[in-house]
Formats: structure tokens, sequence, C-alpha cells
């Protein structure tokens, strides 16, 4: 069905692998409108209620963006091909559904960059990351400069990203950057445990947690705490906390409906 993604559904949860390997899963832009056609099967699908993102392959998750199609492209194309990828990745963090990025390599440019878009950074401790855009003359354009420095501080970012050097697994969990560092072997298996545990929650408590947080990275603090609020109230109608805080009180496990 994509020429550049397998996806699989298992078990509730939408596996997209980038599939380029050759290219180190290199992004181009045919690449970036199949990932925004499989997030968005996978938002609107109800049997889907977690999204894992990972790279086909060893050796990476996703290189970067295409250098050899970013080559040829006109000013203006690789213009709109910064502000598409911007796009599918704002996507990533609009969707209702958490997503884990499950960073099996190379996490490099907008490979980083699409990591980073993720809720969740599951990672092998073969990984690497880095923001290389100095090499070639550009900065980051798909998320780098405004995530990187929200994720690790503004210093750290402008480290990485003025030098261009590479981050190992166990900096990257140091830094922030990972959330939690697996053996290379059993990356896939963690990442679906931990879709899994989410996924065993109330969903409408989750869907609200993440837009009050990225709602408030982008805000003041008091709009922040205002929003929270609200989305606090939101989860406090919900069938699913009476049944929550029912259950605890029965001390029992709670049967969540997304109500
Ligand atoms: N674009 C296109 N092709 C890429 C690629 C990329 N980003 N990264 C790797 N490849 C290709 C290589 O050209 C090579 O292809 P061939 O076999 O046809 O020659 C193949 O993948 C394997 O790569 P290497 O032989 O280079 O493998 P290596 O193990 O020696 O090195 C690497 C691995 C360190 C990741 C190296 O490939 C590399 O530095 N890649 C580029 C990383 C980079 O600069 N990324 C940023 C891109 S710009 C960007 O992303 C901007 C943005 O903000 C969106």
């Amino acid at each position: 069905m994509y020429n550049n993604l397998v996806v699989d559904y298992k078990d509730g949860i939408a596996i997209i692998a980038i599939n380029r390997p050759k290219a180190l899963n290199a992004l181009n832009i045919e690449t970036l409108k199949e990932l925004d056609s499989a997030l968005k099967e996978a938002c609107t699908n109800c049997e889907i209620k977690a999204v894992i993102i990972t790279g086909s392959g060893e050796k990476a998750f996703v290189a970067g963006a295409d250098i050899v199609a970013f080559s040829s492209l006109t000013v203006l194309e690789a213009r709109d091909m910064a502000v598409l990828a911007q796009r599918v990745f704002n996507y990533i963090e609009e969707i209702d559904k958490p997503v884990i990025a499950a960073v099996n390599g190379y996490a490099l440019g907008g490979g980083c960059e699409l990591a980073m878009a993720c809720d969740i950074r599951i990672v092998s401790n073969k990984a690497k990351f880095g923001q290389p855009e100095v090499n070639l003359g550009i900065i980051p354009c798909f998320g780098g400069t405004q995530r990187l420095p929200r994720l690790i501080g503004k210093g750290r970012a402008k480290y990485y990203i003025y030098t261009g050097e590479m981050i190992s697994a166990e900096e990257a969990f140091r830094l922030g950057l990972a959330d939690k560092v697996t053996e290379a072997e059993m990356l896939m298996e963690e990442s679906i445990k931990i879709a899994k545990i989410i996924m065993s929650k109330a969903p409408v408590a989750v869907k609200m947690a993440k837009k009050a947080i990225n709602n408030g990275l982008n805000v003041d603090l008091k709009s922040g705490l205002a929003y929270e609020a609200e989305a606090f109230t939101t989860t406090f109608s919900t069938e699913d906390r009476t049944e929550g805080m029912r259950a605890f009180i029965e001390k029992r496990s709670s049967e969540f409906k997304g109500k």
C-alpha cells in the first residue's frame, strides 16, 4: 500500500516503520506524505489506541531528510518540504492517541526531529541522535531549533546544533532526549509493553494529559494552568473517572471504557 512505509496493526497498536533502509530511512517528500496518510488512518481507526514509529533495518531510525532529494530542490521547493514536514510532525503532537518513537539506530537531522515530535522516545542502546545540518550549510528545518531546546534546554540545544556532534543513547537519556534506553533486541518488545501500559489507563485522561502538556509548552504558565484546569474538568466528568475512583475504594482494578 505504501512505497516507503511498512504499517502493521497489532493488538490495537499501529506500528509504522519508515522503510527506505538503503538510504538509512531518509525522508523524502513521498515518505512524508505517506507518513501523513498512515498517521491519519491510525488516528481515525477506533481500534487503534496507540502508535509506534520506528525505522526498518538495524542501522537507522531515520538518518535525516533525504540529502540527495533535497539537493535537487529549488529554494521554494525546499521551503515547501520543510513546511510539509513541520505540518506532519505537528500532527503527531495533535493526535489524541499516544505516539511512541522506537529509535532503533541513527536519528539524525529530520530523524531526530521526527523522534522529538513523538510523545515518548524509547531508544536502543545503539541509537545515535544529532542535528548535523551545519555540516550541510543549513539549519534544522523539521522543528529541531524549536523542539530540541524545549526538551534539553537552550544551551545544550545550541551546543549540539552549532557543533553537529552526535549524541549516544546514554547521553540522550541523560539530556532528556531519550526517555528509556533498552538493549537493541528488546526495543520493539519494550515499546509495545509501554504502549500497552498506557493503553490500560483511562484514555480520556491520557488524551487530556497530552493536550495539557503540549499546550502548556507553547503558552505562559498562567495560561497553561488555566488550560490544565479545564482539561482536568473534562476528565472529572467522565465515566472512567467514576470507575477509577470507585475501583480504588473497592480495592480492585479499573475497567476503563474511554467514556
Ligand atoms: N539522505 C540520503 N541518503 C542518505 C542519508 C540521507 N540523510 N543518510 C544516509 N544516506 C545513504 C548514503 O548516501 C548511503 O547510500 P549509498 O549506499 O547509495 O552510498 C547509505 O545511506 C548508507 O549510508 P553511509 O554509507 O553513509 O553509512 P555510514 O554507516 O558510513 O554512515 C551516517 C551513516 C553517519 C548516518 C551517514 O550516512 C550520514 O552522515 N548521513 C547523513 C546524516 C545527515 O546529515 N542528516 C541530516 C540531513 S539534513 C536534514 O535532516 C535537515 C532537516 O532538518 C530536516
